[in-house]
């Protein structure tokens, strides 16, 4: 009986390479339909990007880097040499700022770092010119100035929707007297892309592996159907593909009862259906569905859950990490886990084996399909590699689940070929986060 269930529990979490080759399919299909404008399609955002980093980029800027996590206030002096130096600070985005106050906040958190680092003005200009990376889809009008298409990741701020990300945080800093100008908006993916092309000029894609998921990659104007702002199609331009938004209606990703739980509770239920398969605020809830799948049937911890276990989102990823990386024979980490996290007192080596088990299986899916939807990306751009690519990639689940890195080259093997994977792909930490990417552009960007 066990042994069934398990079966079919990795069973339904699987993702083999047939389909992965449909996945990656799929997502051809979706860009296509949305460099078309398809709205039902993949978003692909023109990003009015326009130029390569080339490293010359020089002057001194101010950067507010707004991930999943954290907020980053940095002062960027690129030295034109595709050297910088960077001085931040970090603010842990709170509850309240996530689903209220936010643009006051970072009005806040600016308003602390310009006082403490003596952040003035450039002599000559009125204001301090700033880059934002922001971490949320929106509809782009210009290099400064975009409306909000929707909240995700946990975000939730009232009004805001629909709105000018810009004009909401000029207008906050306003209410401050903060004498700071937005002079360029980009997706995080974007910032990532542009960090890792000042330093590695054969950097065609950016990716987050976060809290959330998404891409960016260096796209042919001529390619890109829906663009309408100019007659130019020539040269390329950075597209947002915002992939976290793949297959909403689920006709081709491996999708489970225990993601459908997770799905139907969410504030965006319905959307960002990929990203809540695969990325850190979701592994650890489709993780604590699954278990408590296996307890209703009598099949874990002899039917015993807990206070903590019931409550939705208090198995965080990390745990994850901690479970699947325990290779002690009596998985001792994942008992600690078990009693300290979940709160349930006593559990027997087949109990963690199970837990560990469920772990793994829902950890590798995600592993597979973000190489699956990297893959997808390269496939669609290779034509412009003819050598190496580079790939700047970000994001706590990058950084820290167990064997990521390695799971996107072993898994994107049998799509791109030994030889590419071993000598041309570079997959590399856009280091010092999307902070520098917003003051390149803010670099190249006159207003
Ligand atoms: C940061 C980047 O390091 O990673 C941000 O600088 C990005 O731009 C973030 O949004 C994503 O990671 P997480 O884990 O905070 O979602
Ligand atoms: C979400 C956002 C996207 C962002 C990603 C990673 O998917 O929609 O814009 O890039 O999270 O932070």
């Amino acid at each position: 009986e066990h042994n069934d269930a398990l079966r079919k529990m990795a069973e339904s979490f699987a993702v083999t390479d047939d389909k992965m080759r449909d996945i990656i399919h799929g997502f051809h299909e979706s860009m296509q339909a949305g460099l078309n404008g398809d709205r039902n399609a993949l978003p692909m955002i023109p990003s009015f990007v326009r130029r390569r980093p080339t490293g010359k980029e020089q002057g001194t800027f101010l950067s507010l880097d707004l991930g999943g996590t954290n907020l980053r206030v940095c002062q960027v002096t690129l030295n034109g040499d595709s050297t910088h130096k960077l001085v931040q600070q970090k603010f842990t985005i709170t509850k309240e700022a996530k689903e209220k106050t936010l643009f006051d906040w970072i009005a806040q958190c600016v308003s602390i770092f310009i006082e403490e680092h003596d952040v003035v003005p450039n002599s000559g200009e009125s204001a301090v010119r700033c880059g934002f990376t922001f971490s949320f889809p929106i509809d782009q009008t210009g290099i400064a100035e975009g409306n909000l298409v929707m909240w995700n990741k946990g975000f939730l701020v009232p009004n805001t929707v629909g709105r000018d990300i810009v004009r909401l945080t000029q207008d906050a800093f306003l209410r401050k007297h903060l004498r700071v100008k937005i002079v360029a908006i980009v997706n995080d993916t974007v910032g990532a892309l542009m960090t890792s092309c000042y330093t590695y000029p054969d950097s065609e894609l950016g990716i987050i592996f976060g809290t959330g998921t998404n891409s960016c990659y260096w796209e042919k104007m001529s390619r890109i159907g829906k663009w309408k702002c100019d007659n130019d199609k020539t040269g390329e331009m950075v597209i947002n593909t915002e992939w976290g938004a793949f297959d909403n209606q689920v006709s081709v990703l491996p999708y489970t009862m225990h993601d459908n739980k997770l799905n139907r509770k969410s504030p965006n239920h319905g959307l960002q259906v990929f990203e809540k398969m695969i990325s850190g605020l979701y592994l650890g809830e489709v993780t604590r569905n699954a278990i408590l799948h296996l307890i209703d049937q009598r099949l874990l911890f002899d039917g015993r859950s807990s206070t903590i276990l019931n409550k939705s989102y208090a198995f965080d990823t990390a745990y994850m990490s901690e479970i699947v990386s325990d290779e002690s024979d009596d998985l001792v980490e994942v008992k600690k886990v078990i009693q300290q996290t979940l709160e349930i007192p006593s559990s027997t080596l087949q109990d963690r084996k199970v837990v560990k088990n469920v772990c793994l299986m829902i950890g590798n899916r995600a592993k597979r399909l973000s190489a699956a939807a990297m893959v997808a990306v390269l496939l669609w751009s290779r034509d412009s590699h003819t050598d190496t690519v580079t790939v700047g990639i970000d994001g706590s689940m990058y950084q820290f689940y167990p064997g990521f890195e390695k799971s996107l080259y072993d898994n994107a093997r049998p799509f791109l070929g030994d030889d590419f994977v071993d000598n041309k792909l570079k997959l590399r930490l856009s280091k010092d986060g999307s902070g520098i990417g917003a003051a390149i552009i803010a670099a190249v960007t006159s207003d």
